[in-house]
């Protein structure tokens, strides 16, 4: 990422460049491209490569399209808890905070969990839903890879809210059936119940989009600890058994304590990875999130196998997990994408997410594990996540992750139409002496309202180059910033 720069498509004009896109054969959408003047344009280029690609208009307001956002790793039901978390770690965290939250998706009317009908989902469950893909598509996430709770009506409504939204997703209910990890009023009785109940929610979402062009099941295992071994194998034979095979999501080493259960728990195994691929849970569309504490050898099985690694900065710091080493994980050739990790991750936003990106690799220098991977040798800064790095991970890395390269995470030619259309606005000049005059009601100056001036946090004062207000954007950018969202080609959301 490093070496290859950014490539800037800019337009004096307004427009965007004709022959480098394949929009969207959508009528309504190329309407509204056109309505904007957004038709034809140059192009300009600066940095060396194509890694993260922006489209801008010079109109007073600052506009510019960015591919949409990929959350590789976030938990639906936890969205209520997002912020709390006291100081426990993850482990009392579970216990304390998000197994009592997920458990409470269940429907009172069933507890053996055995409807498919969504509408049998409690009112609460379906609230926080609707909210949830709301909110995140509201801060630009087209595409995000949901853990949902172990109950089937539940997952099955988060699906079909997915849809109803036009958020593209992959939804896992989640497995846990060790009853020494998991508390009695959260747990699947066995593997085998497990196992049918997510070849329902399975069944459910490949009818739902039989075309899997906007929602896919994914085969979610919790992590090991929560898991028989059975139920791992048994996992591992059900992905494999779809052709094309189905999508995997797990945790892995996340805290050290976890590391240290798992090696308690499995003894037959030779790392926390290799519990995975001893049951051929590592594959090429297998997605794990964290990977905070992997070594060598775990890096290297996972290159081998093709799995993906979802980086969840904010949530390893917010639940003191540690610190991921990106740049390593990347120059031992794993893909990485991004994960806001709700609700151990404080925000459903991943440009929050691209901001502790880069602060925890700035602090990694300062960590005793990463100096011990490094042989104490200096490594020149080159840890260190850049602007353009971790918007790199958000997008072209999220769809790496979700195996998707070619279809999202840019503007290519023949790319699908997962974008936002980002607003900044300059702090406007007067003539009148700021000492003069009266001060402007903050929040009008903030852009809360509509009208010229900055918009939501981000100041700017003219004299920024595009690559200056995309780092702007970046480190004060929020939701209020994210004036359109498409997936698909398709409006899905626009900020009121
Ligand atoms: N490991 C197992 N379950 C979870 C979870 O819900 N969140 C996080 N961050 N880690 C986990
Ligand atoms: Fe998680």
């Amino acid at each position: 990422i490093r070496n290859q720069g950014v490539m800037w498509v800019s337009s004096s004009d307004g427009r965007i460049k004709g022959s480098d896109w394949k929009v969207t054969d959508d009528a309504s959408f190329q309407s509204f491209l056109s309505s904007h003047g957004w038709s034809d344009a140059n192009s300009t280029t600066s940095g060396s490569g194509t890694e993260v690609q922006v489209v801008q208009s010079d109109d007073e307001r600052n506009e510019f399209f960015f591919p949409g956002f990929i959350d590789s790793h976030i938990h639906a039901p936890q969205f209520p808890n997002i912020g709390l978390f006291g100081s426990s770690g993850l482990l009392d965290w579970l216990n304390e905070y998000t197994f009592p939250m997920e458990a409470s998706f269940g429907s009172k009317s069933d507890p053996e969990n055995k409807q498919t009908d969504p509408k049998d989902t409690p009112p609460e469950g379906l609230r926080v839903y609707d909210e949830v893909v709301a909110r995140t598509l509201a801060h630009g996430t087209t595409t995000a890879s949901y853990f949902a709770t172990i109950h089937v009506p539940a997952t099955n409504a988060l699906a079909k809210l997915c849809q109803i939204h036009g958020q593209r997703a992959f939804i896992g209910r989640v497995c846990m059936d060790n009853h020494d990890q998991c508390p009695s009023y959260y747990v699947d009785q066995s593997a085998e119940e497990g196992f049918n109940a997510t070849i329902r929610t399975i069944d459910y979402i490949q009818k739902l989009d039989p075309t899997g062009k906007l929602i896919n099941p994914i085969v979610t295992p919790r992590f090991a600890p929560s898991c028989s071994n059975a139920s791992l194998d048994g996992l591992g034979k059900l992905a494999a058994s779809y052709d094309p095979p189905l999508y995997i999501q797990t945790h892995i080493s996340e805290s050290t304590d976890e590391v240290a259960l798992v090696q308690q728990l499995f003894p037959e195994s030779s790392s926390y990875a290799d519990v995975y691929d001893k049951a051929n849970l590592l594959t090429n569309r297998t997605i794990l999130a964290h990977g905070v504490h992997l070594t060598k050898d775990e890096r290297t099985l996972i290159r081998e196998r093709g799995s993906k690694v979802a980086h969840c900065p904010a949530s390893n710091s917010a639940l003191g997990s540690g610190l991921a080493p990106v740049r390593i994980l990347l120059d031992d050739g794993l893909d990485v994408g991004l994960g806001t990790d709700v609700s151990g991750g404080y925000s459903p936003s991943i440009l929050e997410v691209c901001r502790q990106a880069c602060l925890v690799s700035r602090l990694l220098q300062f960590s005793s594990e990463y100096q011990d991977m490094t042989g104490n040798k200096s490594t020149n800064g080159t840890e260190k996540l850049s602007v353009e790095d971790s918007l790199y991970l958000a997008t072209r890395g999220g769809a790496s992750v979700v195996d998707m390269p070619n279809d999202i995470g840019g503007f290519d030619q023949g790319m699908i139409w997962d974008a936002q259309l980002i607003e900044l606005g300059a702090v406007q000049n007067s003539t009148t002496s700021p000492l003069d005059a009266t001060p402007v009601n903050s929040i009008a100056r903030r852009g809360y309202v509509d009208g010229p001036g900055p918009v939501g946090n981000v100041d700017l004062f003219g004299n920024e180059t595009w690559q200056e207000q995309v780092q702007k954007w970046m480190w004060s950018g929020d939701d209020r910033n994210v004036k359109f969202v498409w997936v698909n080609g398709v409006l899905v959301h626009t900020r009121e």
